[in-house]
């Protein structure tokens, strides 16, 4: 591979090996920061004009360069050369061989070093938009399946064993309330990280007299970072993103776990479109979760990413070391890796078919409604945990005998407790169980309600 010429090149006397050149180089994963580069370049250059230190004429050949190699890249009239170092260096060579010395005063006041902290944060901002929105897009088909799920009774479940009686809409919903919060992490994350490095230049600013709010606003960032050291040695909001994701992903992971769970014939509580399984090239029976599995598989994934930038930043002397060229394709991963789940999840999700039947059967048999059956006896004046024993004690009785509480006799429940009446029968319903549970957060209509309406605001 011929490589370029270094713009650094002065100060040595043989050439950069071809090995140490290929490892050096990054301009195979940085070139998709190409857009941001190029803007980054058109403020620095304005802000130049702006403060005497380029003339008009110089400032109008570079923006008119720029724009040109912008354009041609887009068009694909212009490939970007894997011989450059970086992106960076492609672009200004680019530009000196257009428009020819104007293209050398460019680089004035900055350093690579401001320039890959401003091209990262451009870039993670474009992505955290595109990703928050994906996740409002599974909150959406989220919040559709509980609102057609509101009087679908199922079996709650801790230690994965049948607990309480709940409908599938305040299941759902759990996840659309960690996914609102991965949200707000998102977006927190994203003003934080919105302060603009350029003009930090190597380390300690520069002797020009430039003015980094000029590019700080023409690039849309709220402010320009204070230290300059701090400016360009900052990975801080990689971190915070990819710990926002890996949060999202073991979210979405769960979600994925009870999806592959309750599709199974064990469970048989829904079933997913065929559009969005798969099936075995040797049993002719199967339909697998696939995506679902997929998004659980990819959460390992992203949290590997989060770990390698963590242990790059791990012991960096300040300010700018090479190491740091390392925490774009950690980064660029976990975006990519996101996206796709975020893509595949929301219509996973919405075309999924919810067998209200067998949620049902799941939730009737077994003992889901022994505390409610308490819950009755405390009512008639017995204090809960006598009410407990009584209600252990019915249970023990009834699996001995094959039965459960619903079709055993009265007599038999009077031989427990006098207390015991005909109305036990309706109060240990799946019906009274599910609507009575009152309290706020609950599971009862006025919470889902309340829930629905909560998620559907935030959306808005
Ligand atoms: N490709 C480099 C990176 O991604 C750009 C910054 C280079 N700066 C330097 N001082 N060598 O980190």
């Amino acid at each position: 591979m011929s490589k370029m010429e270094k713009m650094w090149a002065g100060r040595f006397e043989t050439a950069l090996s071809e090995i140490a050149d290929d490892f050096n180089s990054s301009i195979s994963f940085d070139k998709r920061m190409w857009k941001q580069d190029i803007k980054g370049s058109m403020a620095h250059a304005g802000m130049l004009c702006a403060k005497g230190i380029l003339t008009e004429a110089e400032r109008d050949n570079i923006l008119a360069g720029l724009e040109g190699i912008y354009n041609d890249i887009e068009n694909g009239k212009l490939e970007i050369d894997s011989a450059a170092e970086d992106i960076h260096m492609f672009v200004e060579s680019v530009l000196t061989e257009r428009i020819g010395q104007d293209g050398k005063k460019l680089h004035t006041a900055r350093s690579r070093n401001d320039q890959v902290a401003v091209d990262l944060r451009m870039y993670m901002r474009d992505e955290a938009d595109l990703i928050i929105d994906g996740v409002k897009a599974v909150i959406s088909a989220v919040l559709e399946q509980a609102k057609a799920n509101t009087d679908t009774i199922m079996p709650g479940y801790t230690h994965l064993q049948r607990a309480q009686p709940i409908v599938f809409a305040h299941h759902l919903l759990a996840y659309a309330m960690m996914l609102v919060r991965d949200v707000d992490r998102l977006v927190d994350a994203r003003r934080r990280m919105n302060v603009s490095p350029l003009g930090s230049c190597a380390l300690a600013g520069t002797t020009y007299n430039t003015d980094r709010a000029i590019t700080a606003e023409k690039l849309d960032f709220d402010s320009y970072s204070l230290n300059s050291i701090d400016g360009v040695s900052d990975r801080d909001f990689c971190v915070e993103f990819m710990s926002a994701f890996s949060i999202l992903m073991m979210h979405l992971s769960r979600f994925s776990e009870e999806i592959i769970l309750w599709s199974s014939w064990e469970f048989a509580f829904v079933e997913l479109d065929d559009s969005f399984t798969t099936g075995s090239s040797i049993m002719p029976q199967k339909k697998n979760s696939d995506m679902a599995e997929l998004v659980r598989g990819k959460t390992g994934r992203v949290y590997g990413d989060l770990f390698a930038m963590l242990t790059v930043l791990k012991g960096l002397p300040l300010a700018y070391n090479k190491d740091m060229q390392e925490d774009k394709e950690s980064l660029f991963d976990a975006i990519d890796t996101v996206k796709a789940c975020l893509e595949v999840f929301a219509p996973m999700i919405s075309t999924m078919r919810v067998k209200r039947d067998n949620m049902y059967k799941a939730a009737q048999k077994g003992f889901i409604n022994a505390t409610d059956l308490a819950d009755y006896l405390v009512k008639k004046g017995k204090p809960f945990r006598e009410a407990y024993k009584i209600v252990g004690t019915i249970v023990g009785h009834c699996v001995k005998n094959d039965t459960v509480l619903d079709d055993l006799p009265l007599e038999e429940y009077k031989s427990f407790s006098e207390v015991f009446d005909t109305d036990l029968y309706d109060a240990i319903s799946l019906e009274t169980c599910v609507n009575t549970r009152i309290s706020q957060g609950g599971t009862g209509p006025e919470s889902v309600k309340t829930q629905i309406e909560f998620v559907e605001n935030f959306l808005k």
